[in-house]
Protein backbone atom coordinates (compact mmCIF):
# COMPACT_ATOMS: atom_id res chain seq x y z
CA UNK A 1 0.00 0.00 0.00
CA UNK A 2 1.26 3.30 -0.91
CA UNK A 3 2.40 5.36 1.94
CA UNK A 4 0.85 9.32 1.83
CA UNK A 5 4.18 9.92 4.09
CA UNK A 6 6.14 9.80 1.31
CA UNK A 7 4.43 12.24 -0.80
CA UNK A 8 5.93 15.37 1.11
CA UNK A 9 9.14 14.17 -0.51
CA UNK A 10 7.84 15.07 -3.90
CA UNK A 11 6.73 18.37 -2.81
CA UNK A 12 11.00 19.22 -2.28
CA UNK A 13 11.77 17.25 -5.44
CA UNK A 14 9.42 19.63 -7.38
CA UNK A 15 11.06 22.22 -5.94
CA UNK A 16 10.42 25.59 -8.07
CA UNK A 17 7.77 24.15 -10.04
CA UNK A 18 5.40 23.69 -6.93
CA UNK A 19 5.50 26.85 -6.14
CA UNK A 20 2.02 27.97 -7.04
CA UNK A 21 0.63 24.65 -5.30
CA UNK A 22 -0.73 25.05 -1.80
CA UNK A 23 -0.81 22.44 0.63
CA UNK A 24 -3.62 22.75 2.80
CA UNK A 25 -2.19 20.25 5.80
CA UNK A 26 -4.26 21.85 8.46
CA UNK A 27 -5.05 18.66 10.96
CA UNK A 28 -8.56 19.11 10.35
CA UNK A 29 -8.87 18.54 6.97
CA UNK A 30 -5.88 15.75 6.79
CA UNK A 31 -8.20 13.93 9.45
CA UNK A 32 -11.32 14.36 7.43
CA UNK A 33 -9.45 13.64 4.17
CA UNK A 34 -8.16 10.23 5.22
CA UNK A 35 -12.47 9.44 6.23
CA UNK A 36 -13.27 10.52 2.59
CA UNK A 37 -10.35 8.38 0.99
CA UNK A 38 -11.21 5.31 3.16
CA UNK A 39 -13.43 2.67 1.22
CA UNK A 40 -15.76 1.84 3.93
CA UNK A 41 -17.44 6.05 4.03
CA UNK A 42 -20.81 5.63 2.69
CA UNK A 43 -22.27 8.10 0.22
CA UNK A 44 -24.05 10.24 2.95
CA UNK A 45 -20.73 11.13 4.99
CA UNK A 46 -18.90 10.57 1.77
CA UNK A 47 -20.95 13.98 0.67
CA UNK A 48 -21.10 15.73 4.66
CA UNK A 49 -17.39 15.57 4.43
CA UNK A 50 -16.68 16.65 1.10
CA UNK A 51 -18.92 19.76 1.86
CA UNK A 52 -16.86 20.20 5.39
CA UNK A 53 -13.38 19.87 3.60
CA UNK A 54 -14.07 22.07 0.85
CA UNK A 55 -15.43 24.49 3.94
CA UNK A 56 -12.37 24.38 5.28
CA UNK A 57 -10.44 24.77 2.54
CA UNK A 58 -12.11 28.23 1.95
CA UNK A 59 -10.88 29.58 4.90
CA UNK A 60 -7.15 29.26 3.29
CA UNK A 61 -8.21 30.02 -0.43
CA UNK A 62 -10.21 33.38 0.63
CA UNK A 63 -6.49 34.32 2.39
CA UNK A 64 -5.93 37.15 -0.48
CA UNK A 65 -9.06 39.14 0.15
CA UNK A 66 -8.09 43.02 0.49
CA UNK A 67 -9.65 44.25 4.06
CA UNK A 68 -10.78 47.94 4.18
CA UNK A 69 -10.99 49.38 7.37
CA UNK A 70 -15.32 50.54 8.29
CA UNK A 71 -16.37 52.26 11.61
CA UNK A 72 -19.32 50.29 13.34
CA UNK A 73 -20.99 50.79 16.77
CA UNK A 74 -20.57 48.19 19.58
CA UNK A 75 -23.43 48.13 22.59
CA UNK A 76 -20.22 50.05 24.01
CA UNK A 77 -19.19 52.53 21.53
CA UNK A 78 -17.72 53.35 18.43
CA UNK A 79 -15.32 51.24 16.97
CA UNK A 80 -12.91 50.85 13.54
CA UNK A 81 -13.49 47.35 12.45
CA UNK A 82 -12.11 45.58 9.31
CA UNK A 83 -14.32 43.95 6.40
CA UNK A 84 -14.10 42.51 3.26
CA UNK A 85 -13.19 45.24 0.66
CA UNK A 86 -15.68 44.52 -2.03
CA UNK A 87 -14.30 42.01 -4.13
CA UNK A 88 -16.10 39.87 -6.55
CA UNK A 89 -15.99 36.04 -6.17
CA UNK A 90 -17.20 33.15 -8.25
CA UNK A 91 -17.21 29.38 -7.12
CA UNK A 92 -17.18 27.05 -10.42
CA UNK A 93 -17.94 23.75 -9.97
CA UNK A 94 -16.48 21.20 -12.61
CA UNK A 95 -19.62 18.90 -13.07
CA UNK A 96 -20.63 16.48 -11.79
CA UNK A 97 -18.13 16.21 -8.51
CA UNK A 98 -17.07 19.75 -8.16
CA UNK A 99 -20.78 19.91 -7.17
CA UNK A 100 -20.16 18.61 -3.78
CA UNK A 101 -17.60 21.47 -3.13
CA UNK A 102 -20.03 24.28 -3.63
CA UNK A 103 -22.00 24.46 -0.44
CA UNK A 104 -19.03 24.31 1.73
CA UNK A 105 -17.57 27.57 0.16
CA UNK A 106 -21.08 29.09 -0.18
CA UNK A 107 -21.53 28.66 3.85
CA UNK A 108 -18.54 31.24 3.75
CA UNK A 109 -18.74 33.34 1.32
CA UNK A 110 -22.83 33.03 0.61
CA UNK A 111 -22.75 36.79 -1.71
CA UNK A 112 -20.31 34.53 -4.38
CA UNK A 113 -22.03 33.78 -7.66
CA UNK A 114 -21.73 29.77 -8.81
CA UNK A 115 -21.21 28.95 -12.58
CA UNK A 116 -21.02 25.70 -13.61
CA UNK A 117 -18.63 23.97 -16.37
CA UNK A 118 -19.96 20.66 -17.20
CA UNK A 119 -17.03 17.95 -18.04
CA UNK A 120 -16.46 14.12 -18.73
CA UNK A 121 -13.66 12.21 -19.23
CA UNK A 122 -13.56 10.05 -22.26
CA UNK A 123 -12.85 6.54 -20.68
CA UNK A 124 -10.37 5.52 -23.73
CA UNK A 125 -8.48 8.87 -24.22
CA UNK A 126 -8.57 10.46 -20.50
CA UNK A 127 -9.58 13.49 -22.57
CA UNK A 128 -12.22 15.76 -21.36
CA UNK A 129 -15.99 16.61 -23.36
CA UNK A 130 -17.56 19.83 -22.52
CA UNK A 131 -21.39 19.21 -22.73
CA UNK A 132 -22.32 22.30 -20.51
CA UNK A 133 -21.22 26.15 -19.10
CA UNK A 134 -22.86 28.45 -17.61
CA UNK A 135 -21.07 31.57 -15.74
CA UNK A 136 -22.13 34.75 -14.23
CA UNK A 137 -22.30 37.39 -16.98
CA UNK A 138 -19.68 39.49 -14.96
CA UNK A 139 -17.35 36.45 -15.07
CA UNK A 140 -13.86 39.48 -16.25
CA UNK A 141 -14.58 40.62 -12.68
CA UNK A 142 -14.47 38.04 -10.35
CA UNK A 143 -11.78 36.57 -8.61
CA UNK A 144 -13.15 32.66 -9.55
CA UNK A 145 -12.31 29.76 -7.89
CA UNK A 146 -12.77 26.52 -9.60
CA UNK A 147 -13.81 23.70 -7.32
CA UNK A 148 -13.18 19.80 -8.67
CA UNK A 149 -12.12 17.20 -5.85
CA UNK A 150 -9.68 15.56 -8.72
CA UNK A 151 -6.70 16.51 -10.42
CA UNK A 152 -5.88 13.98 -12.13
CA UNK A 153 -4.19 14.04 -15.48
CA UNK A 154 -4.89 17.95 -15.18
CA UNK A 155 -7.39 17.81 -18.67
CA UNK A 156 -10.53 18.77 -17.07
CA UNK A 157 -9.14 21.55 -14.68
CA UNK A 158 -6.61 22.89 -18.22
CA UNK A 159 -10.24 23.17 -20.30
CA UNK A 160 -11.97 24.47 -17.16
CA UNK A 161 -9.28 27.44 -17.55
CA UNK A 162 -9.10 27.21 -20.78
CA UNK A 163 -13.20 28.22 -21.20
CA UNK A 164 -12.90 30.79 -18.43
CA UNK A 165 -10.13 33.05 -19.67
CA UNK A 166 -11.94 32.73 -23.21
CA UNK A 167 -14.84 34.35 -21.87
CA UNK A 168 -12.50 37.18 -20.16
CA UNK A 169 -12.07 35.36 -16.51
CA UNK A 170 -8.28 37.53 -15.18
CA UNK A 171 -7.82 35.58 -11.81
CA UNK A 172 -8.59 32.05 -11.20
CA UNK A 173 -7.74 29.46 -8.48
CA UNK A 174 -8.31 25.99 -8.59
CA UNK A 175 -9.21 24.03 -5.42
CA UNK A 176 -9.07 20.42 -5.04
CA UNK A 177 -8.94 17.70 -2.29
CA UNK A 178 -6.33 15.39 -4.12
CA UNK A 179 -3.91 16.31 -6.66
CA UNK A 180 -1.61 13.94 -8.96
CA UNK A 181 1.54 15.10 -9.52
CA UNK A 182 1.10 14.66 -13.32
CA UNK A 183 -1.93 17.21 -13.38
CA UNK A 184 -0.17 20.21 -11.12
CA UNK A 185 2.67 19.62 -14.22
CA UNK A 186 -0.18 19.79 -16.79
CA UNK A 187 -2.16 22.52 -15.31
CA UNK A 188 1.07 24.57 -14.58
CA UNK A 189 2.77 24.25 -17.58
CA UNK A 190 -0.74 25.54 -19.52
CA UNK A 191 -1.57 28.09 -16.87
CA UNK A 192 0.76 29.10 -14.80
CA UNK A 193 -0.79 32.46 -13.24
CA UNK A 194 -3.36 29.45 -11.73
CA UNK A 195 -2.30 29.00 -8.20
CA UNK A 196 -3.70 24.94 -7.03
CA UNK A 197 -5.13 24.48 -3.54
CA UNK A 198 -5.24 20.96 -2.39
CA UNK A 199 -5.14 19.27 0.61
CA UNK A 200 -2.60 16.18 -0.72
CA UNK A 201 -0.40 15.77 -3.37
CA UNK A 202 -0.72 11.70 -3.80
CA UNK A 203 2.17 9.53 -5.70
CA UNK A 204 0.77 9.14 -8.96
CA UNK A 205 -1.99 7.97 -11.64
CA UNK A 206 -2.23 4.55 -12.40
CA UNK A 207 -3.22 2.95 -16.35
CA UNK A 208 -6.34 4.10 -16.04
CA UNK A 209 -6.16 7.85 -15.30
CA UNK A 210 -6.90 7.27 -11.36
CA UNK A 211 -5.06 8.93 -8.72
CA UNK A 212 -3.12 6.62 -6.25
CA UNK A 213 -4.20 6.08 -3.38
CA UNK A 214 -6.47 9.01 -4.34
CA UNK A 215 -10.36 7.97 -3.23
CA UNK A 216 -11.47 6.21 -6.41
CA UNK A 217 -14.49 8.38 -8.31
CA UNK A 218 -15.35 11.08 -6.52
CA UNK A 219 -18.53 12.10 -8.69
CA UNK A 220 -19.67 7.88 -8.51
CA UNK A 221 -18.75 8.16 -4.48
CA UNK A 222 -20.62 11.07 -3.79
CA UNK A 223 -23.63 10.32 -6.05
CA UNK A 224 -24.07 6.72 -5.45
CA UNK A 225 -23.58 5.53 -9.27
CA UNK A 226 -20.98 3.26 -10.61
C1 LIG B 1 -13.47 13.40 -12.65
C2 LIG B 1 -13.12 14.50 -11.66
C3 LIG B 1 -12.49 15.53 -12.53
C4 LIG B 1 -11.77 14.70 -13.56
C5 LIG B 1 -10.33 14.68 -13.21
O1 LIG B 1 -14.62 13.72 -13.33
O2 LIG B 1 -14.22 14.97 -10.94
O3 LIG B 1 -13.41 16.40 -13.15
O4 LIG B 1 -12.32 13.39 -13.50
O5 LIG B 1 -9.61 14.00 -14.15
P1 LIG B 1 -8.55 14.69 -15.11
O6 LIG B 1 -7.70 15.57 -14.26
O7 LIG B 1 -7.80 13.51 -15.66
O8 LIG B 1 -9.27 15.44 -16.18
P2 LIG B 1 -15.34 12.69 -14.34
O9 LIG B 1 -14.87 12.95 -15.73
O10 LIG B 1 -15.18 11.30 -13.83
O11 LIG B 1 -16.83 13.16 -14.31
P3 LIG B 1 -17.89 13.18 -13.10
O12 LIG B 1 -17.43 14.24 -12.13
O13 LIG B 1 -19.16 13.51 -13.78
O14 LIG B 1 -17.90 11.82 -12.47
N1 LIG C 1 -11.48 11.18 -11.39
C1 LIG C 1 -11.80 10.66 -10.19
O1 LIG C 1 -12.95 10.76 -9.75
N2 LIG C 1 -10.85 10.00 -9.51
C2 LIG C 1 -9.60 9.88 -9.96
O2 LIG C 1 -8.76 9.27 -9.27
C3 LIG C 1 -9.28 10.43 -11.21
C4 LIG C 1 -10.24 11.08 -11.90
Amino acid sequence: MPEISALRKYEVEMGDRMKNVYVIDHPLVQHKLALIRDENTGAKEFRELVEEVAMLMAYEVTRFLPLEEVEIRTPIGPCKAKMIAGKKLGVVPILRAGLGMVNGLLKLIPAAKVGHIGLYRDPDTLSPVEYYCKLPADVQERELIILDPMLATGGSATMAVDLLKRKGANSIKLMCLIASPEGIEALHSKHPDVDIYTAAVDERLNDHGYIVPGLGDAGDRLFGTK
